[in-house]
Parts: C-alpha cells; sequence; structure tokens
C-alpha cells in the first residue's frame, strides 16, 4: 500500500502536494475544488503590506481634510486607523475562517510584504481566524540599490512575525541574495519552520516592434524549475526548517524530482492554471505509478536521496559537472 503523507512544518498533510499561493486559492470555490482534486494543503493568495497601508494613509488622509466629520480627536483616528485595517483584512479573515470549516487539510495564510513597518500584528489576527500556519512572501526587490539592508530586513520581518505568533511560520525567499547558501542557511536557525524556494518576480519581455517594454509570461513552464532542483538539493541537509519546492513543478515527475532533491513538500500554481483542479489527481498518480515501480511505500524512503550528491562540498560537486559536461561539446 503506497503512503504518500508528508509532514511540513509540523502538520500532517495526506501528499507532499500543496496549492501555492495564487489566484485560485483566493475564493472558498477555488480552494474547495483544489481540495477535492486532492491537493494536501492550501496558502490562500497574499493580501499584500501596501493594500494595507495604504487604505490606512488614504483614510487619515481624509480625517485630517474632514475636521468637521472627524473633529480631529485622536481617539477618532486611532479608530479609523484600526477600522480601516479590519475592513481590509476582513474578508481575508472571513477567507480564512470559512475555508477552515468548510475544509479537513491544512489552510495556510499568506502575506506578502516589503518591510518590517506597521503591518505585522495583523499575523496575529491571521492566526486568530484559525490559520494553520502563516507564510511570509518577503519580496524585497534586490534591485533596489539605494536599500543598503536588504538582508537584514528579512531577520527583522522574522523576529518581529515571531514574536507575534505561535502557528508555525514559513518564508518564502527569492534567489537574489549576496550568498544564497549561507543566508538560506542563516534563514533557516532564525525559528521559522520552512523557507519556499523560489517566489517569482514579474518576468519582464521587450516588444521589438513597439520598441516598448512588454509584460512576460504570467505561467512558468517546466524548463524553469532546474534553479529551485539546485537550491533544493544542495540546502536540503544544512538547514534546520523543511524546504518547500517550487517554481516550474508541473507533472508527477517533477514532483519525484523535487522530492529526491530533498524537498518536504511541493507547491504548484501554473500547471493547475493550465490544465484545471485535476491535474493533481493526475499528479499524484504519477507519483504513486513511480513509487510502486520502484518499490517504494512511503516518500521517507527517497526524499533526499539525491541531494546526497551535493553533501560535503558542493561547490566541487558543481565544478566536476561543468567540466565533465561543457568541456566535451565541441
Ligand atoms: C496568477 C498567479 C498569482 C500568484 N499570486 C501569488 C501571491 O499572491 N502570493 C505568492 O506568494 N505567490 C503568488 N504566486 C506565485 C505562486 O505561488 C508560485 O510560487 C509560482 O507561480 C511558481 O509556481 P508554479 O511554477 O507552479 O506556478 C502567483 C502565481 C500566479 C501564476
Amino acid at each position: 500500500m503506497i503512503n504518500l503523507s508528508t509532514e511540513y512544518m509540523g502538520l500532517k498533510l495526506k501528499n507532499p502536494i500543496m496549492a501555492a499561493s495564487s489566484g485560485l486559492t483566493g475564493t472558498l470555490d477555488g480552494v474547495k475544488a483544489l481540495e477535492k482534486n486532492g491537493v494536501a494543503a492550501v496558502v490562500l493568495k497574499s493580501i499584500f503590506e501596501e493594500e494595507i497601508l495604504l487604505d490606512t494613509n488614504q483614510q487619515l488622509k481624509e480625517a485630517d481634510e474632514n475636521p468637521m466629520i472627524y473633529s480631529g480627536l485622536s481617539e477618532t483616528l486611532d479608530y479609523i486607523d484600526m477600522h480601516i485595517r479590519e475592513d481590509n483584512l476582513g474578508k481575508y479573515l472571513e477567507l480564512i475562517s470559512k475555508a477552515k470549516r468548510s475544509l479537513s487539510i491544512p489552510v495556510i495564510g499568506s502575506i506578502n510584504c516589503v518591510s518590517h513597518q506597521d503591518w505585522m500584528h495583523f499575523t496575529k489576527k491571521i492566526e486568530e481566524a484559525g490559520a494553520d500556519a502563516l507564510e511570509l512572501n518577503i519580496f524585497l526587490n534586490p534591485a533596489d540599490s539605494e536599500n543598503k539592508e536588504f538582508e537584514k530586513a528579512y531577520f527583522k520581518v522574522i523576529e518581529n512575525v515571531l514574536s507575534q505568533v505561535s502557528i508555525p511560520v514559513a518564508i518564502k525567499i527569492s534567489k537574489y541574495f549576496t550568498r544564497l547558501s549561507l543566508s538560506v542557511k542563516a534563514l533557516s536557525e532564525t525559528g521559522v519552520s520552512a523557507i519556499v524556494m523560489f517566489n517569482r518576480f514579474y518576468s519582464p519581455d521587450i516588444d521589438i516592434d513597439k520598441m516598448s517594454l512588454d509584460i512576460g509570461k504570467l505561467f512558468t513552464t517546466p524548463e524553469e524549475q532546474s534553479e529551485t532542483l539546485r537550491w533544493i538539493a544542495i540546502m536540503s541537509n544544512k538547514v534546520e526548517c523543511d524546504l518547500a519546492a517550487t517554481t516550474g513543478i508541473h507533472t508527477g515527475v517533477d514532483v519525484v524530482k523535487m522530492l529526491l532533491a530533498g524537498a518536504q513538500v511541493t507547491q504548484i500554481a501554473s500547471t493547475i492554471y493550465k490544465n484545471g483542479p485535476d491535474q493533481v489527481a493526475r499528479i499524484l498518480k504519477r507519483i504513486e505509478k513511480w513509487m510502486g515501480e520502484k518499490g517504494f511505500d512511503s516518500v521517507d524512503q527517497f526524499r533526499g536521496k539525491i541531494s546526497k550528491a551535493y553533501e560535503g562540498n558542493p561547490a566541487a560537486f558543481e565544478r566536476m559537472q561543468f567540466m565533465k559536461y561543457f568541456s566535451e561539446i565541441r
């Protein structure tokens, strides 16, 4: 009997496939359809730090401009400040609690943040609404050459959030760190329960007829999975928390590769957009078929088998592979 169950962030999952945060996980109907087709957990669509701060600022400005309405009382402003924030999050919190009531799989809240400003107390609300865990998509822009505190900011965000909530916290990161291996290791030692590798930036393109910037592809292709695969394999034996793989995972074969590299779970979005929620059921079938062929009856029996190649000196391993393959091509 093949058993696909796995643990992630201390949560028991029935298999290693999670619905990644996206528009697919932004409604109750969406998450219900995903559960019906077999995903083991859902990461809800992110709420953006800016959404909260912008709304608050607009209302505070209005209040300032209408002293007759708001009578300039600091308590009133405090109330508006709080009220707007609550409203902005209201729908999100409602989605969490409704999803928790309707689904039997774990529901993970998600915040996309760019700073360690005044948004962190909302994490507590997400916990109170019933979320089983929280994923922080820390979206610091590596193109920002003014931000000298770029990497330190990750640690500040984590420290602040961990002081607010007791549910497990994951961070979703980009690969743009000065030294990714050192940073991932240090981040894994902060008390987060998982690191999700990697988030995806908007990918620009150029229209050569109009000679203007164009929007690149919204959805990923399987070719984009190789960086995730490489870094999961490099880091899976070195971190103090779980690793979730995301980006370019489209088929059961892709999921098996990520597990062999050492991922605890996979998070998928594009393949569901392209093929519908029943793609999850097809992926699960393919994993079971492969496990049956190889004689594995649990995921733990083969997780991380390939990451062993990277043990010891991963840089030397990479160099050796480079020399072996590229130097032979004429
Ligand atoms: C339409 C769309 C919306 C997304 N929205 C979010 C989001 O709100 N928060 C987030 O962390 N990631 C978001 N993502 C990124 C996905 O969670 C995922 O990490 C990424 O798409 C790579 O996985 P994939 O190759 O399976 O698509 C979104 C992706 C897509 C395609």
